[in-house]
């Protein structure tokens, strides 16, 4: 197949057509959908069939990194929660592992996290073969629906074998609210080499709960956090305490993560967070961040409206040291509608989290993994330009749907607006872009394709503050056939949304309402696939 590259450009000085010459074409066939999946993604994570929700129990171990996974497997809307499992050398590679965890007499199997218990403080394992150690919470519906007994409780399971089989602790639950207490769920447990015992997050209705334990088994509480802080207004979920520290200044900060749902900022799911310290008992918020918070509102992980319930890798390696985290690719608003028929629901792209401080205080920053590089394939670039309001790259073929777009630009004056605009044959199309008078990132996917399947997916705008100063705007954009993810000025602003058009997207334009300005670069990346493979049968 041919590979032709039309760069067509509008400036000041008019038009101009660069045709390059015909190349193969070196996508492989994996790039290509199956016929009857033609959303499923080609280098995000999906499950084989069947629903899946929030990333759970993530954690690395002797060179694998493990993702369990809020999992249905009985049908492609939540139901009984299992934890499917998947496990790649990179984040980017997966393959399929046997289910996790199953329901039993206590329950489904809620979210959590698993660590690898190094010094055996729960005698799982041995000192020689330390324990892969799985928290979670157990729901029981009838309780729930009842409202008799506490409904959820906080649980173990463990495997001694690298997690290819997992048995549950029989001295489960392990903690258990208070009688009166419904939502008690999502424990996030890290090791606190201080105290030498283990913490946990939990998501209490309105707040974080901390724990405290020495072995895994019998947990205290330590403090709580957040009762009239940041957003409310939903359930608080998928609690993360982090270390991190400034690139700035290298100080030692911890970031709270913790979603709600509702009251993202632009409607249903999203995750906000909160800088301060940890003293091995309470979080503090940082001043700072206290007077953002008052100043601004909350502060989102991701602005989109497709990240959710996203927690970070536990036991990276000291020597890597990253900070990496996952997140549902979906909302609760309309998760259960997608117009997908074999399985529902992806996660996002790995990302690398960076706190930075900025001028307007602390940003949290994410970018994809650099492992991410490595399915890159063709760049087409435009040519710089001086005064530019229209510029348009048509990679043939298949290119765009998986693909990385990146521009930058010289920031539009407060009457313009750029963005870039992918679109198909059939006249739809997807926005994202920056609006100079508002200083807000905006991504319009109103007109980006089907949007029937719900009247809450695709309503109105969906806006994001800039949170950079800097003269020069750069957005990186990532497609995967149903989504778009942006990473503008370097992660400062991260917008996840997912998009269904009926025909692929062949063009992106980059175009500029008002005062032409100075398109610096633009330039498309072909991305490979890398579908997940099957281990075993699910
Ligand atoms: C977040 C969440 C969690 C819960 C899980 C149930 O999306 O509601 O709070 O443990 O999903 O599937």
């Amino acid at each position: 197949m041919t590979f032709i590259r039309n760069l067509l450009a509008a400036g000041l000085a008019g038009p101009l057509l660069i045709t390059a010459a015909a190349t193969p074409d070196n996508q492989s066939d994996a790039a290509r959908p199956a016929p009857h999946e033609p959303y499923r993604p080609a280098y995000h994570f999906t499950p084989a069939r069947a629903w899946m929700n929030d990333p759970n129990g993530m954690v690395y171990y002797q060179g694998v990194y493990h993702l369990f996974y809020q999992y249905h497997p009985h049908s492609t809307v939540w139901g009984p929660m299992h934890w499917g499992h998947a496990t790649s050398p990179d984040m980017i590679h997966w393959t399929h592992q046997p289910i996790a965890l199953a329901p039993d007499e206590h329950g489904a199997i809620f979210s959590g996290s698993a660590v690898i218990d190094w010094h055996n403080t729960s005698g799982f394992g041995t000192p020689d073969n330390p324990p892969l150690v799985a928290i979670f919470t157990y729901h029981n519906e009838a309780d729930w629906r009842s409202g008799q007994r506490p409904p959820q409780s906080q649980a173990l399971a463990y495997s001694t074998d690298q997690g290819a089989s997992w048995t549950k602790y029989a001295g489960n639950p392990v903690l258990r609210p208070a009688a009166d207490q419904g939502d008690f769920r999502d424990p996030k447990v890290r090791w606190y080499e201080a105290s030498k015992s283990w913490i946990m997050s939990l998501a209490v209705g309105d707040h974080v709960a901390f724990y405290g334990s020495p072995d895994l088994k019998q947990w205290r509480l330590l403090s709580e956090f957040g009762k009239d802080i940041g957003a409310h207004g939903g359930v608080w979920e998928c609690p993360d305490l982090v270390p991190m520290e400034v690139a700035e200044t290298g100080e030692k900060k911890w970031l709270l993560l913790l979603s709600i749902n509702p009251g993202g900022p632009n409607g249903g799911s999203a995750t906000q967070y909160f800088i301060g310290d940890f003293d091995g008992s309470r979080f503090t918020l940082d001043a700072k961040f206290a007077a953002q918070l008052q100043q601004h509102g909350p502060q989102w992980l991701d602005w989109g409206r497709d990240n959710y319930a996203g927690v970070t890798w536990s036991d990276v390696p000291a020597t890597d040291g990253r900070v990496l985290l996952l997140g549902w690719m979906s909302n609760w608003d309309y998760g259960a509608k997608l117009p997908t028929a074999t399985w529902r629901s992806s996660m996002t792209l790995p990302r690398e989290l960076k706190l930075h401080q900025q001028a307007q205080g602390y940003v949290l920053r994410g970018q994809p993994v650099r492992e991410l590089d490595a399915l890159k394939g063709r760049t087409t670039e435009f040519p710089a330009q001086a005064a530019t309001r229209h510029a348009e790259l048509t990679p043939a073929g298949a290119t765009l749907q998986l693909s990385e777009t990146y521009v930058e630009f010289a920031r539009p004056d407060d009457s313009s607006k750029a963005y870039l605009e992918f679109s198909n044959a059939q006249g739809e199309l997807y926005r994202v872009g920056i609006d100079g008078h508002t200083q807000q990132f905006f991504s319009d996917r109103r007109r980006a394709g089907q949007k029937e399947f719900s009247d809450q997916f695709a309503q109105q705008l969906h806006t994001a503050p800039r949170q950079s100063q800097a003269p020069r705007i750069s957005m990186r954009v990532y497609l995967d056939r149903h989504s778009a993810e942006l990473f503008a000025d370097d992660g400062a602003t991260q917008m996840t949304e997912l998009l269904f058009p009926k025909a692929p997207y062949t063009s992106v334009h980059f175009r500029v309402e008002g005062q032409p300005l100075q398109l610096i670069t633009f330039k498309v990346t072909e991305i490979g696939a890398s579908p997940t493979v099957s281990a075993a049968p699910q």
